[in-house]
């Protein structure tokens, strides 16, 4: 199984990648719990230009998404096709919807999404859960636990990368996404997310 979660900054997709893979490992799967930017070389320089230590123009950073997605799904020593080759379910925290969302924020989505095609063509998640919040609650989020800031952490462009998900997927029709209301509690959001990869278990 290959799950990705996605949503914006401070939806709550790190904190239910934690619950869903440790529901995943109770129920008996082994489980490879990963993230995008990843921590690679590749992912390294995306954080590097991120807090602002490097900088480079946003079709740069498109180009190096996908390398970083392609390193993430074809590493030797962790990429993700070597784990479900050995059997091992992955959950990752982003994967190329977020690409789709953020990077089309700047540029034209189409272009991202044909940069995108060798990762597309490789690996489609089983379900991609899309983690829908208020980009006001997710901003009142991330002050609360007074995260520090990311290049694409203002309230107008979460706005935006909000409806560009909804664009993207209207554009994905072969895509499995599935909706959660992730303005519930932590709780709710779990047990929903815990049901629909359920239903997807019982499938396979
Ligand atoms: P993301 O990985 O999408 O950026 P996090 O999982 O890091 O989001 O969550 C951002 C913040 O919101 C954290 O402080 C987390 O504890 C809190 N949080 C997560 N889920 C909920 C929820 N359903 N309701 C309220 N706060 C939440
Ligand atoms: P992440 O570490 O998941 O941050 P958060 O926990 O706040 O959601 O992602 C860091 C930033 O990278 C985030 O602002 C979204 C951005 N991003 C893109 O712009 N394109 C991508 O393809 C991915 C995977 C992430």
């Amino acid at each position: 199984m290959f799950v990705a979660l996605e949503g914006i900054d401070g939806s709550g997709k790190s904190t239910q990648a934690r619950h869903l893979t440790s529901w995943m490992k109770e129920s008996g799967f082994q489980v490879y719990p990963t993230f995008e930017p990843t921590d690679g070389p590749v992912g390294s320089l995306i954080r590097n230009i991120f807090s602002g230590r490097i900088e480079a123009d946003h079709r740069t950073i498109a180009g190096l998404f996908v390398a970083d997605r392609l390193d993430h799904l074809l590493n030797k020593t962790n990429g993700i096709l070597g784990k479900l080759e050995q059997g091992i379910s992955v959950i990752t925290d982003r994967y190329y919807l977020s690409s789709f969302a953020y990077q089309g924020a700047h540029m034209d989505m189409d272009w991202v999404i044909k940069a995108n095609a060798q990762s597309i063509q490789l690996l489609r998640p089983d379900i991609n859960l899309f983690i829908d919040v208020a980009p006001e609650a997710s901003m009142e989020r991330m002050q609360k636990s007074r995260r520090a800031a990311d290049l694409y952490e203002t309230l107008e462009n979460l706005k935006k990368v909000r409806e560009n998900f909804f664009k993207a997927f209207d554009q994905l029709p072969q895509e499995k996404i599935v909706i959660i209301d992730g303005n519930q509690s932590e709780e709710k959001v779990r047990a929903e997310i815990v049901r629909e990869v359920g239903k997807l278990i019982e499938r396979i």
